[in-house]
């Protein structure tokens, strides 16, 4: 089956064909027009996806080598994400199934950011526990089964993510804030300054930022001077030490072989190593490649094509939902 995916949940457009499992093309547009206001403006973003959809899917048709008589079925983001930055992907992707009448799939965005291990790891085998870390969910999941997920973990405030971009914004560095930390902090010392680490007693599986970002505007706030580097390094590792501390619990917990890490914050080299370096050996710990991590198409096209292959299509009347969760 050929499949083509719509990723407009926020400010990436992307567009991506699969065939069969495997990526033919995979195009992910980032919107730079909201780096002057440190942060997605949503109705600018919207625009942006309109300008950018048609051009984009004509080129991914360009790049997989075939023509929209070939498509199977379209698979769109229907949330969570930005009501309208939803709509404008969604409301395309409809115009164009029905106009070449194949079905359409409206896909969840945090189980597509699961499935990109899928994508990148075929033989990947349940049960597993997932941490789910994107700039809107820090998650801990127990997938016994396809589709078959139970909670673990959850953020009582910020997401991981937030954490970064909100720290950054602090620091006067940008946005998006993670991968702008992570390469600071490559210079710096991360035991330079001790963070506060939310909710660590035993057992405990929720997160916890807000503390960590009052903590650092405070040190903001009090120290004339400060180098850079070594507050982006610990920063980073506060945030980096309580995921990779929780997550190895719920492996324990649960008993596991194999464990994945998904979402945008999952491009993180820090914490990539930290889980590869405190993880049992006996332990398969799987991240996909950085571009499957970040919001991308390819991720939607593949689980698209696993739900139309069940049969399990929406109708065209489905609406975006830009709180839905994943149970
Ligand atoms: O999954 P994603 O691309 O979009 C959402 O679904 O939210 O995640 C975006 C989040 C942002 O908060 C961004 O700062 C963070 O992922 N991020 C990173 C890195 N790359 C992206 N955080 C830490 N280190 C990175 N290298
Ligand atoms: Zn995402």
């Amino acid at each position: 089956m050929i499949i083509l995916g719509i990723e407009s949940s926020c400010d990436e457009t992307a567009v991506s064909i699969c065939k069969g499992g495997k990526i033919l093309s995979n195009i992910v547009s980032s919107q730079q027009i909201h780096n002057d206001y440190g942060g997605v403006v949503p109705e600018v973003a919207a625009r942006e996806h309109d300008r950018l959809l048609n051009h984009l899917i004509i080129k991914s048709l360009d790049e997989a080598n075939i023509s929209l008589n070939d498509l199977n079925g379209i698979g769109v983001t229907k949330g969570p994400g930005l009501a309208g930055t939803l709509l404008t992907g969604v409301s395309f992707a409809k115009g164009l199934s029905q106009s070449i009448n194949i079905p359409i799939i409206g896909i969840n965005h945090l189980e597509a950011h699961i499935y990109a291990n899928f994508l990148a790891y075929p033989k990947l085998k349940y049960p597993l526990v997932c941490l789910l870390v994107s700039g809107g969910h820090t998650q801990i999941w127990y997938i016994k089964n396809i589709f078959d997920y139970e909670l673990l973990g959850d953020t009582r405030d910020d997401a991981a993510g937030e954490a970064f971009d909100k720290g950054a914004r602090v620091l006067g560095l940008g946005y998006p804030g993670g991968p702008i930390i992570e390469k600071i902090s490559l210079k710096g010392s991360s035991n330079a300054i001790n963070f506060p680490r939310a909710l660590m007693e035993k057992d405990n599986l929720e997160f916890s930022f807000s503390g960590l970002k009052t903590s650092l505007l405070y040190l903001v706030n009090k120290e004339k001077s400060f180098d850079l580097k070594d507050v982006a390094a610990s920063y980073q590792k506060a945030i980096i030490d309580v995921l990779v501390t929780k997550l190895l619990r719920a492996v324990n917990i649960k008993k596991v072989n194999n464990c994945i890490i998904a979402g945008g914050v999952a491009a993180n080299n820090c914490l990539r190593n930290l889980v590869d370096e405190k993880i049992e050996d006996k332990i398969n710990v799987f991240y996909p490649d950085i571009n499957l991590c970040t919001d991308n198409a390819a991720m939607i096209a593949f689980l698209a094509e696993i739900y139309l292959k069940k049969g399990m299509t929406s109708n065209i009347d489905f609406e975006v939902i830009p709180n839905l969760k994943l149970r």
